[in-house]
């Protein structure tokens, strides 16, 4: 490995960032071409190319359009549970996000304004963003999943100016309303009266019109002009994505619009080997990093096709779903989550479904996540008979910091291994001291800073959350809360979080806010909730309560209201499902629930008992309890 493309590609990037990221800029198109690359004035939070002015929107529509493509297909629509599918050119999309772009400037919104968007996966959800993202506006996409009060947060924090959303989702099992859900959420963030407008969709109860003053999407853009794109700063926000932290308040992590356009079409080229006209399919969800990054922003800034997919891996209508959206679109390159092939496999162990399917367009297939187990690498690397590349990334970072970079440099993949640091990602494992840990040997995950272009530049509004939660625990660096090792050759090894961050079919959510709904329910003194772990998802939320002296309730009742609370307060997407009454928590002396042993003692790992335990015997009563051979959970 050691003069190949991609040590010289990494090197440069760490040696010469400034020009190895002046060189990736010459892929963006710029009004004003930047001549810096990085602002670090006011480090810890640097700014890349500050100089720069450029609109998103423009470099992922029009400029495709202005070199010859137009005709080309820019996203193609596909529903599984409608049975139905649509091509959009890259001149038809351009239009449509133009005309959106009218409409959002009609009601008012402008540079820098904010733009909530609530949707499923339509190609309305893509639309608004890029039309939000035209007017030099930010937008924040809040995933389907989420119940109102969690919508409700979002919209209080980023105040915007109008919601975009729909009559709502369709899951296989039943039909999600949006716009009661809505509703509630303007009424419990105090703006009623905030304008919505609604993409109607057919066989939903609620409609635009039975809220006052809300607008149709169909009627405005029969009305709207076309709208121009918008000059702004390189390093203006483009959008806000909040994601969950250690505490029950969502994190707004914020993408910058230059060093995201200059990162994405890095990837897109050297990581994922996609160029203009080739077909990149994402299965995931505008409301997740991986969305906005893989399904809107990055194949539309290389100039390639899309594929927005409303439907499940398995039950629409079965497990050879992906193989038939692969043959139909000829797909390139799959990007999923390990859940979902988890899903697929489970049900058609021997992949016998893909003998009905011609899947010889795909030439890799990209996971990511949520840890890529060795079992479900060697079943889809035998099954599909492609490079099957894991890589690690998380929210705030916006792209991989560990892959394996297909376009540069087709490095040996290492099962269990994401492969090594992306340009710009300048990694060590660290021990809680901060010093460096042997090869081989686990310890926190740390980047130095500064981060490379396209990361996170702040939280939204709250620089001083921005520099606490990530940037002081070790000093001079971002911490991922991830811990692994890295082996002799370079490869990193992620184990897990080392926070009560849990990943539950890929979705990220935190322990601690569901630990603040349980705790609401007054029959609960206090409870704990970790992730266990479950051969399907990954991880599952398992909470564990006590209950208040002198209180006597049925367990399987108490269990049903405490599973109602978070599906009410957090969202289904939660999946919470399991409730044990234990009679005490294990506690260090001053007082913190040892999560982290009780998440052992339920995955039947070994475990050590912590020397600050301050009564050995509730734990010695909860191994009795939740060891997996005696558990009743
Ligand atoms: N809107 C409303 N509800 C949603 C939703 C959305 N957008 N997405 C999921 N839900 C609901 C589901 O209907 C389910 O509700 P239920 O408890 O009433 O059944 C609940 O949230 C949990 O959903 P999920 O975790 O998706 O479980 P599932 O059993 O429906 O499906 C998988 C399991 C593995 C097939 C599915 O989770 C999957 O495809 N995962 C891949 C995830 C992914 O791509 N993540 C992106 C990271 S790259
Ligand atoms: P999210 O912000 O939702 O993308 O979640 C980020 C977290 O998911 C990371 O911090 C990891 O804990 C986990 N994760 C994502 N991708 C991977 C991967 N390929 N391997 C291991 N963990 C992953």
């Amino acid at each position: 490995m050691d003069n190949s493309a991609y040590r010289n590609a990494y090197e440069r990037s760490l040696t010469h960032a400034p020009d190895f990221w002046l060189d990736a800029a010459k892929k963006v198109t710029w009004s004003t071409a930047p001549e810096r690359a990085l602002d670090s004035g006011n480090a810890p939070l640097y700014r890349w190319f500050p100089d720069g002015v450029l609109n998103t929107s423009f470099n992922a529509l029009d400029r495709h359009v202005l070199a010859g493509r137009g005709d080309q297909d820019a996203l193609i629509y596909d529903s599984a549970v409608l049975h139905s599918q649509r091509r959009y050119t890259y001149a038809e999309l351009t239009e449509l996000v133009a005309k959106f772009a009218g409409v959002l400037k009609g009601q008012g919104v402008g540079k820098g304004d904010r733009v909530v968007i609530y949707m499923p996966m339509i190609p309305e959800a893509v639309i608004a963003m890029l039309a939000t993202a035209r007017l030099g506006a930010v937008h924040s996409v809040v995933f389907g999943g989420f119940a109102p009060k969690e919508l409700a947060a979002r919209i209080r924090d980023a105040e915007p100016a109008v919601v975009v959303t729909s009559s709502g989702g369709i899951e296989p099992s039943r039909r999600v309303e949006y716009l009661p859900a809505v509703a509630e959420a303007l009424e419990l963030a105090g703006v009623p009266d905030l304008r919505v407008v609604v993409k109607d969709r057919d066989g939903f109860k609620a409609t635009a019109a039975d809220f006052h003053g809300w607008l149709d999407w169909d009627d405005e853009m029969a009305a709207a002009s076309p709208a121009a794109p918008v000059d702004v700063n390189s390093t203006d926000p483009l959008y806000i994505l909040y994601t969950s932290g250690t505490t029950g308040i969502p994190k707004g992590v914020v993408r910058d619009n230059g060093g995201h356009a200059v990162a994405l079409s890095w990837t897109m080229e050297n990581i994922y080997d996609i160029g203009p006209g080739d077909v990149l399919w994402t299965a995931s969800d505008v409301g997740w990093v991986v969305g906005h990054s893989y399904i809107t922003y990055g194949p539309l800034l290389a100039g390639a096709t899309t594929v927005l997919y409303e439907g499940k891996p398995v039950g629409t209508p079965d497990a050879g779903a992906f193989w038939r959206v692969i043959e139909d679109h000829k797909v390139n390159v799959l990007f999923t989550a390990p859940t979902a092939l988890r899903a697929i496999r489970k049900a058609d162990p021997g992949a016998e479904l893909l003998a009905d399917y011609d899947i010889s367009s795909l030439k890799t297939l990209f996971v990511a996540g949520e840890r890529l187990d060795t079992d479900t690498y060697h079943w889809a690397d035998q099954a599909l008979d492609v490079p099957v590349v894991d890589h690690w990334w998380q929210t705030e970072t916006g792209w991989a910091i560990c892959a394996n970079p297909r376009g540069l440099d087709a490095l040996p993949i290492k099962p269990g291994s994401p492969s090594v640091p992306m340009p710009g990602f300048n990694l060590s494992i660290v021990d809680g001291n901060g010093d460096a840990v042997e090869p081989g040997e686990e310890g926190n995950i740390v980047l130095r800073l500064p981060l490379p272009p396209g990361t996170l530049t702040t939280l939204w509004g709250d620089d001083a959350r921005y520099i606490s939660s990530y940037l002081e625990a070790f000093k001079g660096c971002y911490a991922t809360g991830d811990s692994g090792y890295q082996d002799a050759d370079g490869y990193v090894f992620v184990m897990g979080r080392t926070d009560d961050v849990i990943n539950v079919a890929g979705h990220r959510l935190s322990t601690g806010s569901m630990e603040q709904v349980l705790g609401q329910h007054p029959a609960v003194a206090e409870c704990a909730v970790i992730g266990v772990a479950d051969p399907l998802k990954g991880q599952r939320a398992s909470g564990y309560v006590v209950l208040k002296s002198g209180v006597h309730m049925d367990e399987g009742k108490l269990a049903q209201e405490l599973i109602a609370m978070v599906r009410r307060d957090i969202g289904p997407v939660a999946d919470f499902k399991n409730v044990k009454v234990v009679d005490a928590l294990p506690k260090t002396r001053s007082g913190k629930i040892l999560r982290k042993t009780m998440r052992q003692l339920v995955d039947g790992e070994e475990y050590v008992t912590p020397s600050t335990i301050e009564d050995p015997e509730v734990l010695e009563r909860l191994v009795a309890v939740l060891r997996p051979t005696s558990a009743a959970d």
